[in-house]
């Protein structure tokens, strides 16, 4: 019977999909990072891995040894893409020159990731994702329930409209291999499987498929557009900054892991029927009363290296505590000043109360709240960073007022000092190109375990 199965398989035509690329060796920027055992950040010890860019910002062309682009710009050659699953068996995704392309480096325990690189090329940005020590096959995930998750960030570099961002994301952590049925060939060794709560669709393959149909380029931007598949999965953002203001943000979403959702299935802000939490439950220190909390010669002096404690405290988790380090002073967050919503960290009772103080719907609720959170984050979850413009809502979320429809004097509408008319891509691609984040130290244990408190815990 089985030799009757093997006989027919291989008289079928081999569906190869979503192929390697050949023309340039993929070879993995090295990085360290530690895990803490004990207390006060005494007993770490350095795990080497490596991080891989995401396989969205590759070269992309027919063929193993091919040069013809399938994708470029933001448009598919149709072609070669008359459909997605045509289009992974005929396309391959190519190794990475890191630096000379992306402006990604990495020396010891840091990653350097430079905003805008030029070569033969001009490169917007980049993501990563942290591997498993001595993988090429697996994503290192991170069961994060009871812990505490410290590093070290530069931000200095980081204006207006920049976002240099430190997030889980609930990928699989084979890069999607084995639901693609054989089709992704590229997997986590090509930063395949991207997912987060926005269930983005500018994911250029899901599963081993590609996004081609019905893809609408951009109007605004050049390197991008969206296809009919989104790809949901749950989102802790432990770090969303730049030298203006930061947020730490829980997206759950009603499906565990990733999820592909169509068209306007997709999640929305404020439509709740989506599968994630959009919005999410946000802590700013600016949003929530403190204008001069976080930023240049403020408490937290975004323009020294900070360090940034962020536990999360109980099993299931109920409670997300952020603390900064800086010069050897431990500086507990801030307090809400916003009437009606008390205390300095992130609970199911202080996003209930800051989205009626704000007027916002709690989609942080519906879609499970802590308790949902704590489930993504138990299966384990991928660590992303990355730098990125926003051509969407130009990081107004993050750094000024927004919406722009309502009056910045609005509750919580107002998220940094930044102007509402800064931040448009075209604008910080040409005046700060070089803009850059610094990643560093990376530690990650039980709570306590990373950094020495002193009498704030
Ligand atoms: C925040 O509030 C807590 C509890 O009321 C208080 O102990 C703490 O000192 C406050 N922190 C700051 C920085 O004001
Ligand atoms: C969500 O809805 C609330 C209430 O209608 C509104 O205040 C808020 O601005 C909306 N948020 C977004 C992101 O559209
Ligand atoms: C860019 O285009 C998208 C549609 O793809 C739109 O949602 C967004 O508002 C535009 N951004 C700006 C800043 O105009």
């Amino acid at each position: 019977m089985s030799g009757f199965l093997l006989t027919l398989a291989s008289l079928l035509p081999v569906a190869l999909g979503q192929l390697v690329g050949t023309n340039m060796a993929e070879t993995h920027p090295a990085l360290t990072w530690s895990k803490c055992t004990g207390t006060g950040g005494t007993a770490c010890t350095s795990t080497s891995a490596a991080v891989v860019i995401d396989s969205n910002w590759r070269w992309l062309h027919q063929g193993a040894t091919g040069t013809t682009n399938c994708y470029t710009g933001n448009t598919w050659d149709t072609s070669i893409c008359p459909d997605g699953k045509t289009c992974a068996a005929n396309c391959a995704l190519d190794g990475a020159d890191y630096s000379g392309t992306y402006g990604i480096t990495t020396s010891g325990n840091a990653l350097t990731l430079k905003f805008v690189t030029t070569s033969q090329q001009k490169n917007i940005g980049s993501r990563v994702y942290l591997m498993a020590p001595g993988s090429t096959s697996a994503y290192q995930t991170f069961n994060f329930v009871n812990q505490e998750f410290t590093f070290d960030v530069d931000v200095s570099g980081l204006p207006c409209g920049l976002n240099g961002a430190l997030y889980f994301v609930q990928m699989d952590a084979d890069g999607g291999v084995a639901k693609s049925n054989g089709a992704n060939k590229a997997g986590p060794k090509y930063g395949t499987g991207y997912c987060d709560a926005q269930c983005p669709r500018d994911i250029k393959f899901i599963n081993g498929v590609a996004n081609s149909a019905g893809w609408t380029p951009s109007p605004n931007d050049t390197n991008a557009g969206t296809g009919t598949m989104g790809t949901c999965c749950p989102e802790m953002d432990v770090w969303e900054a730049n030298s203006m203001a930061t947020a730490f943000t829980p997206h759950p979403c009603s499906t565990l892991g990733q999820s592909t959702c169509t068209g306007t299935a997709c999640s929305a802000p404020n439509v709740t029927s989506g599968t994630c939490d959009q919005a999410g439950c946000d802590f700013n220190s600016y949003r929530m009363g403190v204008t001069n909390f976080f930023g240049k010669g403020m408490t937290v002096d975004t323009t020294q290296k900070i360090t940034v404690v962020t536990q999360f405290v109980g099993n299931p988790i109920n409670t997300i505590k952020r603390f900064y380090v800086q010069n050897g002073k431990v500086i507990a967050n801030s307090n809400s000043t916003v009437p009606g919503v008390t205390g300095n960290s992130v609970s199911d009772s202080f996003c209930a109360a800051q989205k009626t103080a704000f007027g916002d719907t709690n989609t942080f609720s519906t879609k499970g709240g802590m308790a949902t959170m704590s489930k993504a984050a138990s299966a384990g979850m991928v660590l992303v960073m990355s730098i990125w413009d926003d051509h969407a809502a130009n990081m107004l979320w993050l750094d000024a007022p927004y919406p722009p429809t309502k009056s910045a004097s609005s509750p919580g509408v107002t998220r940094g000092a930044c102007s509402p008319s800064s931040g448009a891509p075209t604008d910080v691609e040409n005046n700060s190109p070089n803009s850059q984040v610094i990643f560093s130290n990376i530690k990650f244990g039980p709570i306590g375990s990373t950094f020495a408190c002193g009498g704030l815990c």
